[in-house]
């Protein structure tokens, strides 16, 4: 049969629809986008960008109008330390958006739905300590989730395998693991941790402290901006109704993951311990088991790789600001220090 070319994407002013919606420009579909705001860094790819306000029914109308596929990204959130101080906001935003999506979806006979769920709904008492093993979709139940935020995920989950159950509106459930690149938001209050590790490296001078939060010990695992979109894209096309993990399985700590980007920026930097910080579960990494039996595929940008571009993105995103010195000047500041201490030795 063929797939429809039309589609909607909500959240397209966030990081990862940004993203997504130019990879669907290159796939060759007419794209919708729609958010309350427009994309920080860059103009959009879509065809169409509506500046929207999901939390209303009437807008979530308007913005599934002509479209046959729906990639549902729109949330309220950010990193652990938002995430944390703003629960009730959070869950009054997702919780309207997530309940009208689905169904402007289903009055406008939308063909497939997917939600951007997160790996956050899994259960605490299965990620208390660093060395935990890889969570399986299954293991969300019985639930515990991350107060919040990952209790509203999971309410949301289950909305769409309703609507499928009732309606047979197709839905797709991704659980993301920690996704980071370049065009995410790095200050501000509601960066992820990659990317608040790699201002605070660009930031620093040789030799200088580094806030951490928690104790360094905690463990995630992170995947690239560019397999998490190939990961969604490839869900969608799938005939997978049951949530799915996106993410990469190489777990580390906090404390490797400073000393990674460090190294990347070339500095030797003095971890600091911030124990009062909210610093999320203790452990966890993502099993891609079922991952690679669905799609058949599975993310294959090493966390280095993906440190590295989004450090140099980040940078090249100070010295624009004037908040850091560019690498040029430095190299050429350097070599004038170096051509005056060969001047005075001759
Ligand atoms: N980035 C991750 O690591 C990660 C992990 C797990 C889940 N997710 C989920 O993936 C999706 C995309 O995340 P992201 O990292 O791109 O986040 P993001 O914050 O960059 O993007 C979310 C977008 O939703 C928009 N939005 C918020 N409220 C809205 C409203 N009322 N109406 C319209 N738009 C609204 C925001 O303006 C923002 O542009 C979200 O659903 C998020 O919960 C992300």
């Amino acid at each position: 049969m063929e797939r429809s070319r039309r589609v909607l994407v909500t959240g397209a002013g966030g990081f990862i629809g940004h993203h997504l919606v130019k990879r669907l420009k290159d796939e060759g579909y007419w794209v919708r986008g729609a958010d309350i705001k427009l994309p920080e860094y860059g103009a959009s790819a879509a065809d169409e960008f509506e500046l929207l306000d999901l939390r209303r029914w009437h807008n979530c109308l308007q913005a599934v109008r002509g479209v046959d596929e729906i990639y549902n990204l729109a949330a309220n959130m950010g990193g652990i330390g938002f995430i944390h101080a703003h629960k009730a906001e959070i869950m009054h935003d997702n919780v309207l958006i997530n309940i009208h999506m689905p169904e402007a979806a289903r009055l406008n006979g939308i063909s497939r739905y997917l939600y951007t769920s997160s790996a956050c709904i899994y259960p605490g008492y299965k990620q208390n300590v660093p060395d935990v093993e890889p969570l399986k979709e299954e293991d969300a139940y019985p639930a515990d989730p991350e107060d919040g935020y990952g209790w509203e995920k999971l309410f949301s989950e289950r909305q769409c395998r309703h609507y499928w159950e009732e309606y047979g509106l197709e839905t797709r459930v991704v659980r993301f693991h920690n996704i980071f690149g370049p065009l995410g938001t790095y200050d501000g209050g509601r960066e992820k941790s990659p990317a608040a590790i790699c201002r605070k490296v660009a930031l620093a001078k040789d030799g200088d402290d580094i806030e951490v939060w928690g104790d360094g010990k905690q463990t995630r695992s992170y995947c690239y901006i560019d397999d998490c979109v190939e990961g969604i894209y490839r869900l969608m096309q799938s005939d997978h109704r049951e949530p799915l993990n996106l993410g990469q399985d190489r777990m580390i700590t906090i404390d490797e993951l400073v000393d990674i980007t460090s190294a990347i920026g070339g500095k030797r930097l003095n971890k600091v311990y911030d124990l009062s910080k909210p610093q999320g579960v203790r452990g966890r990494n993502s099993d891609n088991t079922r991952l690679r039996e669905v799609l058949g595929w599975e993310p294959q940008i090493s966390l280095e790789e993906g440190l590295r571009l989004t450090y140099e993105w980040i940078r090249g995103e100070l010295e624009m600001s004037g908040k850091v010195v560019p690498e040029a000047q430095l190299i050429k500041e350097a070599s004038l220090v170096r051509e005056g201490q060969a001047a005075v030795a001759v």
